[in-house]
Protein backbone atom coordinates (compact mmCIF):
# COMPACT_ATOMS: atom_id res chain seq x y z
CA UNK A 1 0.00 0.00 0.00
CA UNK A 2 1.36 3.40 -0.85
CA UNK A 3 0.57 6.73 -0.48
CA UNK A 4 0.77 10.30 -1.90
CA UNK A 5 1.46 12.66 0.76
CA UNK A 6 4.82 14.57 -0.74
CA UNK A 7 5.95 14.82 -4.04
CA UNK A 8 9.60 13.08 -2.92
CA UNK A 9 7.41 9.87 -2.10
CA UNK A 10 7.35 9.27 -5.87
CA UNK A 11 10.69 8.67 -7.55
CA UNK A 12 11.31 10.42 -10.87
CA UNK A 13 10.49 6.86 -12.81
CA UNK A 14 7.32 6.57 -10.93
CA UNK A 15 6.56 9.97 -11.94
CA UNK A 16 6.95 10.11 -15.67
CA UNK A 17 5.14 6.75 -15.60
CA UNK A 18 1.78 8.52 -13.80
CA UNK A 19 2.36 11.70 -16.48
CA UNK A 20 2.21 9.13 -19.16
CA UNK A 21 -0.82 7.31 -17.69
CA UNK A 22 -2.45 10.32 -17.60
CA UNK A 23 -1.72 11.09 -21.35
CA UNK A 24 -3.46 8.01 -22.00
CA UNK A 25 -6.43 9.13 -19.99
CA UNK A 26 -6.62 12.41 -21.90
CA UNK A 27 -6.61 10.23 -25.38
CA UNK A 28 -9.49 8.15 -23.38
CA UNK A 29 -10.80 9.26 -20.56
CA UNK A 30 -13.62 7.07 -19.94
CA UNK A 31 -12.02 4.16 -18.79
CA UNK A 32 -14.06 2.11 -16.10
CA UNK A 33 -11.01 0.74 -14.53
CA UNK A 34 -12.08 1.13 -10.83
CA UNK A 35 -15.72 0.02 -10.61
CA UNK A 36 -15.26 -1.49 -7.88
CA UNK A 37 -14.10 0.57 -5.72
CA UNK A 38 -15.32 3.29 -3.46
CA UNK A 39 -13.01 6.37 -2.79
CA UNK A 40 -13.67 9.20 0.17
CA UNK A 41 -12.79 12.96 -1.04
CA UNK A 42 -12.25 14.83 2.74
CA UNK A 43 -11.87 18.57 2.54
CA UNK A 44 -11.35 19.89 5.81
CA UNK A 45 -10.65 23.31 3.71
CA UNK A 46 -12.20 25.06 1.04
CA UNK A 47 -11.75 24.09 -2.38
CA UNK A 48 -12.56 23.98 -6.14
CA UNK A 49 -10.51 22.45 -8.54
CA UNK A 50 -8.50 20.28 -6.65
CA UNK A 51 -12.07 18.07 -4.87
CA UNK A 52 -13.81 18.56 -8.10
CA UNK A 53 -11.43 17.01 -10.27
CA UNK A 54 -10.91 14.42 -8.17
CA UNK A 55 -14.94 14.01 -8.11
CA UNK A 56 -14.53 13.71 -11.49
CA UNK A 57 -11.21 11.83 -11.97
CA UNK A 58 -13.36 9.15 -9.42
CA UNK A 59 -16.35 9.23 -11.56
CA UNK A 60 -14.97 8.93 -14.88
CA UNK A 61 -12.77 5.55 -13.71
CA UNK A 62 -16.42 4.22 -12.82
CA UNK A 63 -15.50 4.25 -8.92
CA UNK A 64 -18.18 5.82 -6.26
CA UNK A 65 -17.07 8.29 -3.91
CA UNK A 66 -18.37 9.32 -0.47
CA UNK A 67 -17.09 12.12 2.05
CA UNK A 68 -17.74 15.66 2.88
CA UNK A 69 -16.28 19.55 2.48
CA UNK A 70 -17.87 20.72 5.52
CA UNK A 71 -16.70 19.71 8.59
CA UNK A 72 -19.52 20.74 10.58
CA UNK A 73 -21.19 17.92 8.96
CA UNK A 74 -19.16 15.18 10.59
CA UNK A 75 -18.80 13.80 14.16
CA UNK A 76 -15.63 16.16 14.55
CA UNK A 77 -17.67 18.82 15.14
CA UNK A 78 -18.58 16.62 18.57
CA UNK A 79 -14.89 16.12 19.77
CA UNK A 80 -13.62 13.32 17.51
CA UNK A 81 -9.88 13.31 16.88
CA UNK A 82 -8.60 12.94 13.29
CA UNK A 83 -7.21 9.31 14.19
CA UNK A 84 -10.40 8.03 15.26
CA UNK A 85 -12.15 9.90 11.74
CA UNK A 86 -9.53 8.15 9.58
CA UNK A 87 -9.70 4.89 11.27
CA UNK A 88 -13.32 4.82 10.35
CA UNK A 89 -13.23 6.25 6.70
CA UNK A 90 -10.50 3.78 6.05
CA UNK A 91 -12.84 1.03 7.33
CA UNK A 92 -15.15 1.75 4.35
CA UNK A 93 -13.40 2.69 1.52
CA UNK A 94 -10.55 1.69 -0.99
CA UNK A 95 -8.50 4.93 -1.25
CA UNK A 96 -8.55 8.52 1.07
CA UNK A 97 -8.11 11.89 -0.78
CA UNK A 98 -7.48 14.33 2.01
CA UNK A 99 -7.05 18.40 2.48
CA UNK A 100 -6.00 19.46 5.64
CA UNK A 101 -5.25 23.07 6.52
CA UNK A 102 -2.34 21.92 9.29
CA UNK A 103 1.12 20.83 7.89
CA UNK A 104 1.75 17.02 8.13
CA UNK A 105 -2.20 16.18 9.13
CA UNK A 106 -2.33 14.09 5.75
CA UNK A 107 1.37 12.22 6.47
CA UNK A 108 -0.38 11.46 10.30
CA UNK A 109 -3.61 10.16 8.56
CA UNK A 110 -1.79 8.30 6.22
CA UNK A 111 0.05 6.44 9.08
CA UNK A 112 -3.40 5.63 10.81
CA UNK A 113 -5.27 4.91 7.31
CA UNK A 114 -5.85 1.06 6.38
CA UNK A 115 -5.52 2.54 2.79
CA UNK A 116 -3.86 4.75 0.33
CA UNK A 117 -3.93 8.36 1.30
CA UNK A 118 -3.58 10.94 -1.50
CA UNK A 119 -2.68 14.77 -0.32
CA UNK A 120 -5.10 17.70 -1.66
CA UNK A 121 -3.09 19.97 -0.17
CA UNK A 122 -1.93 20.46 3.87
CA UNK A 123 -1.60 23.95 4.57
CA UNK A 124 1.64 25.59 3.41
CA UNK A 125 3.22 22.06 3.01
CA UNK A 126 2.52 20.07 0.04
CA UNK A 127 0.01 19.66 -2.79
CA UNK A 128 1.52 16.48 -5.00
CA UNK A 129 -1.07 16.01 -7.01
CA UNK A 130 -0.94 19.66 -8.30
CA UNK A 131 2.55 19.36 -9.06
CA UNK A 132 1.61 15.68 -11.03
CA UNK A 133 -1.02 18.53 -13.18
CA UNK A 134 2.03 21.16 -13.36
CA UNK A 135 4.07 18.64 -14.60
CA UNK A 136 2.03 17.36 -17.27
CA UNK A 137 1.27 20.77 -18.43
CA UNK A 138 4.77 21.82 -18.54
CA UNK A 139 5.78 18.71 -20.82
CA UNK A 140 2.49 19.14 -23.22
CA UNK A 141 3.58 22.59 -23.39
CA UNK A 142 6.94 22.23 -23.50
CA UNK A 143 7.48 18.97 -25.11
CA UNK A 144 9.99 18.23 -22.18
CA UNK A 145 10.69 18.59 -18.65
CA UNK A 146 14.25 18.44 -19.23
CA UNK A 147 16.37 22.09 -19.22
CA UNK A 148 14.17 24.14 -18.68
CA UNK A 149 14.05 27.95 -17.20
CA UNK A 150 11.27 28.39 -14.69
CA UNK A 151 10.08 31.53 -13.07
CA UNK A 152 8.25 31.66 -9.69
CA UNK A 153 6.21 34.38 -8.94
CA UNK A 154 4.36 35.98 -5.71
CA UNK A 155 3.27 33.82 -2.71
CA UNK A 156 6.85 31.58 -2.30
CA UNK A 157 6.88 31.36 1.61
CA UNK A 158 3.21 29.83 1.77
CA UNK A 159 2.34 28.56 -1.63
CA UNK A 160 2.39 24.50 -1.29
CA UNK A 161 2.10 24.11 -5.07
CA UNK A 162 5.51 25.88 -5.24
CA UNK A 163 7.29 23.25 -2.64
CA UNK A 164 5.99 20.41 -4.34
CA UNK A 165 7.00 21.54 -7.67
CA UNK A 166 10.47 22.94 -7.18
CA UNK A 167 10.97 19.23 -5.67
CA UNK A 168 9.70 17.55 -8.40
CA UNK A 169 11.41 19.40 -11.01
CA UNK A 170 14.97 19.22 -9.36
CA UNK A 171 15.01 15.61 -11.06
CA UNK A 172 14.80 17.44 -14.71
CA UNK A 173 18.30 19.86 -14.44
CA UNK A 174 15.83 23.17 -14.35
CA UNK A 175 16.73 26.90 -13.64
CA UNK A 176 15.01 28.64 -11.23
CA UNK A 177 14.13 32.38 -10.93
CA UNK A 178 12.21 33.48 -7.72
CA UNK A 179 10.24 36.58 -7.68
CA UNK A 180 8.72 37.63 -4.61
CA UNK A 181 7.93 40.35 -1.65
CA UNK A 182 10.68 39.98 0.95
CA UNK A 183 8.27 38.66 3.50
CA UNK A 184 7.11 36.29 1.33
CA UNK A 185 10.27 34.48 -0.43
CA UNK A 186 11.50 30.72 -0.43
CA UNK A 187 11.84 29.83 2.82
CA UNK A 188 15.22 28.30 3.99
CA UNK A 189 14.99 24.94 3.86
CA UNK A 190 13.48 24.91 0.00
CA UNK A 191 16.87 26.97 -0.94
CA UNK A 192 18.84 24.43 0.97
CA UNK A 193 17.09 21.90 -0.50
CA UNK A 194 17.75 23.08 -4.17
CA UNK A 195 21.45 23.64 -3.29
CA UNK A 196 22.11 19.57 -2.09
CA UNK A 197 20.55 18.87 -5.52
CA UNK A 198 23.07 20.85 -7.91
CA UNK A 199 20.14 23.40 -8.64
CA UNK A 200 20.78 27.09 -10.07
CA UNK A 201 18.50 29.44 -8.80
CA UNK A 202 18.54 32.96 -8.76
CA UNK A 203 16.14 35.99 -6.28
CA UNK A 204 14.78 38.62 -8.05
CA UNK A 205 12.46 41.70 -7.57
CA UNK A 206 11.37 42.92 -10.67
CA UNK A 207 8.92 40.60 -12.78
CA UNK A 208 8.37 42.13 -16.37
CA UNK A 209 12.31 42.12 -16.73
CA UNK A 210 13.18 38.79 -15.36
CA UNK A 211 10.75 36.93 -17.20
CA UNK A 212 12.06 38.04 -20.56
CA UNK A 213 14.42 34.83 -21.47
CA UNK A 214 12.00 32.27 -19.21
CA UNK A 215 9.92 29.34 -20.53
CA UNK A 216 7.30 28.78 -17.84
CA UNK A 217 6.04 31.93 -15.88
CA UNK A 218 4.20 30.22 -12.52
CA UNK A 219 2.31 32.88 -10.54
CA UNK A 220 0.81 32.30 -6.94
CA UNK A 221 -2.05 33.63 -5.05
CA UNK A 222 -0.82 35.49 -1.78
CA UNK A 223 -2.54 33.10 0.29
CA UNK A 224 -4.66 34.92 2.74
CA UNK A 225 -5.72 32.09 4.62
CA UNK A 226 -2.00 32.00 6.05
CA UNK A 227 -2.09 35.51 7.18
CA UNK A 228 -2.60 36.43 11.40
CA UNK A 229 -2.69 40.01 10.35
CA UNK A 230 -4.51 40.94 8.12
CA UNK A 231 -2.95 44.50 7.15
CA UNK A 232 0.02 42.47 6.81
CA UNK A 233 -1.79 40.77 3.56
CA UNK A 234 -3.71 44.02 2.52
CA UNK A 235 0.13 45.42 2.25
CA UNK A 236 1.32 42.49 0.01
CA UNK A 237 -1.49 40.88 -2.04
CA UNK A 238 -0.97 43.30 -5.03
CA UNK A 239 2.74 43.19 -5.04
CA UNK A 240 2.99 41.12 -8.39
CA UNK A 241 0.42 41.57 -11.19
CA UNK A 242 1.01 39.59 -14.65
CA UNK A 243 -0.36 42.00 -17.36
CA UNK A 244 -0.47 41.25 -20.95
CA UNK A 245 2.20 43.79 -22.23
CA UNK A 246 4.59 42.33 -19.99
CA UNK A 247 4.74 39.32 -22.23
CA UNK A 248 5.58 40.77 -25.86
CA UNK A 249 9.43 40.20 -25.05
CA UNK A 250 9.34 36.89 -24.05
CA UNK A 251 9.76 34.09 -25.59
CA UNK A 252 7.62 32.58 -28.01
CA UNK A 253 7.19 28.90 -26.50
CA UNK A 254 6.11 30.87 -22.34
CA UNK A 255 3.83 29.69 -20.83
CA UNK A 256 1.72 31.60 -18.04
CA UNK A 257 0.92 28.51 -15.20
CA UNK A 258 -1.04 29.34 -12.09
CA UNK A 259 -2.26 26.80 -9.74
CA UNK A 260 -5.42 29.11 -9.52
CA UNK A 261 -7.79 30.30 -7.67
CA UNK A 262 -6.44 33.88 -9.06
CA UNK A 263 -7.75 37.13 -7.20
CA UNK A 264 -5.75 39.96 -9.40
CA UNK A 265 -1.90 38.91 -10.10
CA UNK A 266 -2.66 37.99 -13.14
CA UNK A 267 -4.50 40.71 -15.19
CA UNK A 268 -7.48 39.39 -17.35
CA UNK A 269 -6.30 40.67 -20.11
CA UNK A 270 -3.82 37.97 -20.26
CA UNK A 271 -6.64 35.32 -20.52
CA UNK A 272 -6.88 35.71 -24.71
CA UNK A 273 -3.08 35.69 -24.77
CA UNK A 274 -1.85 32.07 -26.33
CA UNK A 275 0.74 32.25 -23.58
CA UNK A 276 -2.07 31.95 -20.89
CA UNK A 277 -2.44 28.38 -20.42
CA UNK A 278 -3.83 28.04 -16.51
CA UNK A 279 -7.29 26.99 -17.74
CA UNK A 280 -6.11 24.03 -19.31
CA UNK A 281 -3.39 23.14 -16.60
CA UNK A 282 -6.96 23.13 -14.19
CA UNK A 283 -7.99 20.99 -16.72
CA UNK A 284 -5.13 18.87 -17.15
CA UNK A 285 -5.94 18.10 -13.36
CA UNK A 286 -8.46 15.46 -14.27
CA UNK A 287 -6.29 13.36 -16.11
CA UNK A 288 -3.37 13.77 -13.58
CA UNK A 289 -5.87 12.73 -10.43
CA UNK A 290 -7.04 9.72 -12.54
CA UNK A 291 -3.55 8.54 -13.27
CA UNK A 292 -2.57 9.28 -9.57
CA UNK A 293 -5.75 7.17 -7.83
CA UNK A 294 -4.74 4.21 -10.46
CA UNK A 295 -1.07 4.30 -10.14
CA UNK A 296 -1.61 3.73 -5.94
CA UNK A 297 -4.15 1.07 -6.53
CA UNK A 298 -2.04 -1.25 -9.05
CA UNK A 299 -5.17 -0.54 -11.85
CA UNK A 300 -2.51 -0.48 -15.35
CA UNK A 301 -3.99 1.56 -17.84
CA UNK A 302 -1.40 1.67 -20.59
N1 LIG B 1 -5.16 24.59 -7.25
C1 LIG B 1 -5.99 24.31 -6.21
O1 LIG B 1 -5.63 23.62 -5.26
O2 LIG B 1 -7.23 24.88 -6.32
P1 LIG B 1 -8.42 24.65 -5.29
O3 LIG B 1 -8.00 25.30 -3.97
O4 LIG B 1 -9.62 25.32 -5.89
O5 LIG B 1 -8.59 23.19 -5.10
Amino acid sequence: MKSLVSINDLSKSEILEILDMAASFEANPNRKLAEDKVIASIFFEPSTRTRLSFETAINRLGARVIGFSEVTNTSLSKGETLKDTITMISNYTDMIVMRHPLEGSVRYASEVSKVPVINAGDGSNQHPTQTLLDLYSIRKTQGRLHDLHITMVGDLKYGRTVHSLLMAMSHFNPVFQFIAPTELALPEEYKKYLTRQNIRFEEHRDLAENIIDTDIVYMTRVQKERFSEPVEYEKLKNTYILRNSMLERTKPNVKVLHPLPRVGEISEDVDNNPKAYYFNQAKNGVYARMAAICYLLGINNM
